[in-house]
C-alpha cells in the first residue's frame, strides 16, 4: 500500500488527545504517537484499563512526552485535570485501536471509564480506528453501533482488509496504518477550522436585565428576556470559541458548552465582565437598569398607616459597554453593543456607537411588530465603521449566528488573537 501524503501543517501546533483501547493494534499507536509529533503536535494520551495489558502506560508516556492518563476517579486527577479538562484542552480525539467493545460503549453513551466518559462529554471532532477480528466487525451488533456513531458525527478511519494477527484469519479488520491515521486527522483538523471560525478566541456576552434591590424583596428591572444576548453565546460556543456569558436574572436556560455567570445588578455585572478579560469580542447585549437605588434598605420597607409613599433616591450605574469599550489595556478587539430604539433608528445608533466607544452597534427595532423585547424576532441594523447594513426580519437565533460569523470574518482580517 502507498503512505498517504501528510503535509504535517493541519497538525503543527495541534493538541490531540489519543484514546488508547485494548487491542493488539495498540503497539502500533507508539508510531502514531511519534508521526503526530514529528509533525508538531503535542499528544496526550488516555489508556484503558485492557488497553494497558497490551502495551504499558511509560510506553505511551515515554513517546509523548506527557503523563499518561487511565483513572476516572483519580483523586488527584479529577481536580487538575479531569475528564472534561482532557476535552477541552484537546483540539481533536482519536481513538486507536478502537475496539468492538470500546464502539459499542460509546454507541450506547457509557461513561464507565475515563476514555468513555471524555468521549461521552467532548464536543471536539472524534475520528475513530477500529480494529478487531473480521467476525467481530462484520456483526451486525458492531454494524449497528458504526451507523449510530456516523450519524453522530464521528469520523471513521479503516479497518483496512488483510490478515489479522491471529493466524489464518483474514477480512476487514486491520486497523489503518499510523500515516494513514494522521492524514485523516488533518483531513478533519482542516475541516473544523472552516466550520469553527472562532476555534482559539474568547468571546465575552453579557445577556438579560440586571435586578436593583430596592430592599430584601423589592428591585428594579426590565422587561429583557435574555434570548439575544443567550443565543449570541451559543453561536460563539457553535463555531468554535471559549465563551464567557455573565447572565442577569433570566427564565432562559444556559447555553450549552458555555461557562456562565449568573448575576443580579449592574455592579456584579462590570465585576464579572473585567474578571473574565482578556477576550477576542465583547457582546454587550444585556439590558442594563440605567439607575440604582441609591441604598437599598436592609429590611423591607413597610407601609405605615397615613405616611407619604417612599422616595426612591436614585445613582446612575456603571456603563458597562463604555467602560470596556474605552480602556486601553484589555479591551476586546472587537466590542459591540446594542442600542434598543424605537425612532430613527440608525441614526440614533450611529451616535451611540460614538458615544460609547465601541466598534459594532446592532440597532435593535423595538417598535417592529414582531416584538423583539422577549419575542423571538429581530430587524437589526448593523451599524460599523464603514456603514450600516440593514438585516431583514429574522429569529434571534439567526441575528446570532450572523453575527458571530461577522465577527469572525473580521477577526481573521484583522488578524488579532489574545
Ligand atoms: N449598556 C451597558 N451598561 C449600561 C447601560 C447600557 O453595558 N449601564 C450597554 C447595553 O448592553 C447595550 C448598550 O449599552 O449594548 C445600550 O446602551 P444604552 O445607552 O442603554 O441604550 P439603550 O438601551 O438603547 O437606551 P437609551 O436610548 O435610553 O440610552
Amino acid at each position: 500500500m502507498r503512505a498517504p501524503s501528510t503535509n504535517g501543517l493541519d497538525v503543527n501546533g495541534r493538541r490531540i488527545l489519543l484514546i488508547l483501547g485494548g487491542g493488539i493494534a495498540a503497539y502500533k499507536c507508539l508510531d502514531l504517537i511519534r508521526r503526530l509529533r514529528e509533525r508538531g503536535a503535542k499528544v496526550r494520551a488516555v489508556m484503558t484499563a485492557a488497553a494497558q495489558q497490551f502495551i504499558t502506560p511509560l510506553a505511551v508516556g515515554a513517546i509523548s512526552g506527557d503523563r499518561v492518563f487511565t483513572e476516572l476517579f483519580d483523586r488527584e486527577d479529577e481536580h487538575d485535570v479531569g475528564h472534561i479538562r482532557l476535552s477541552r484542552e484537546a483540539d481533536l480525539i482519536v481513538v486507536a485501536p478502537a475496539t468492538a467493545s470500546l464502539l459499542a460503549k460509546m454507541a450506547g453513551g457509557h461513561a464507565d471509564d475515563l476514555a468513555t466518559a471524555v468521549l461521552l462529554a467532548t464536543d471536539k471532532p472524534v475520528l475513530v480506528a477500529p480494529a478487531m477480528n473480521p467476525r467481530m466487525w462484520l456483526h451486525p451488533a458492531t454494524q449497528r453501533n458504526v451507523a449510530t456513531l456516523r450519524g453522530d458525527g464521528i469520523r471513521f478511519i479503516g479497518p483496512n482488509t488483510g490478515e489479522m494477527a491471529e493466524s489464518g484469519e483474514a477480512g476487514p479488520g486491520r486497523m489503518a496504518e499510523p500515516l494513514e491515521i494522521v492524514a485523516a486527522i488533518e483531513e478533519l483538523l482542516r475541516e473544523a477550522k472552516n466550520d469553527r471560525p472562532l476555534a482559539g478566541r474568547h468571546v465575552l456576552v453579557t445577556s438579560g436585565p440586571t435586578h436593583e434591590p430596592i430592599d430584601p424583596v423589592r428591585y428594579i428591572a426590565n422587561r429583557s428576556s435574555g434570548k439575544q444576548g443567550h443565543a449570541i453565546a451559543r453561536a460563539a460556543a457553535e463555531l468554535g470559541a471559549r465563551v464567557t456569558l455573565v447572565s442577569g436574572p433570566v427564565s432562559i436556560a444556559d447555553p450549552p458548552n458555555v461557562d456562565v455567570v449568573h448575576v443580579e445588578t449592574a455592579q456584579e455585572m462590570l465585576a464579572a465582565v473585567e474578571a473574565a478579560l482578556p477576550a477576542d469580542i465583547g457582546v454587550f447585549a444585556a439590558a442594563v437598569a440605567d439607575w440604582r437605588v441609591a441604598s437599598a434598605s436592609g429590611q423591607k420597607i413597610k407601609k405605615e398607616k397615613g405616611a407619604a409613599p417612599p422616595s426612591l433616591a436614585l445613582v446612575e450605574n456603571p456603563d458597562i459597554l463604555k467602560t470596556i469599550a474605552t480602556r486601553g489595556p484589555m479591551r476586546p478587539a472587537l466590542v459591540i453593543g446594542f442600542a434598543a430604539e424605537t425612532e430613527n433608528v440608525v441614526e440614533a445608533a450611529k451616535k451611540k456607537r460614538k458615544a460609547k466607544g465601541c466598534d459594532w452597534i446592532v440597532a435593535n427595532d423595538v417598535s417592529e411588530k414582531g416584538g423583539a423585547m422577549g419575542g423571538d424576532r429581530n430587524a437589526v441594523h448593523l451599524i460599523t465603521a464603514q456603514g450600516t447594513e440593514s438585516w431583514p426580519v429574522m429569529d434571534k437565533t439567526e441575528v446570532a449566528r450572523r453575527l458571530m460569523e461577522r465577527a469572525a470574518q473580521h477577526l481573521r482580517q484583522t488578524q488579532v488573537t489574545v
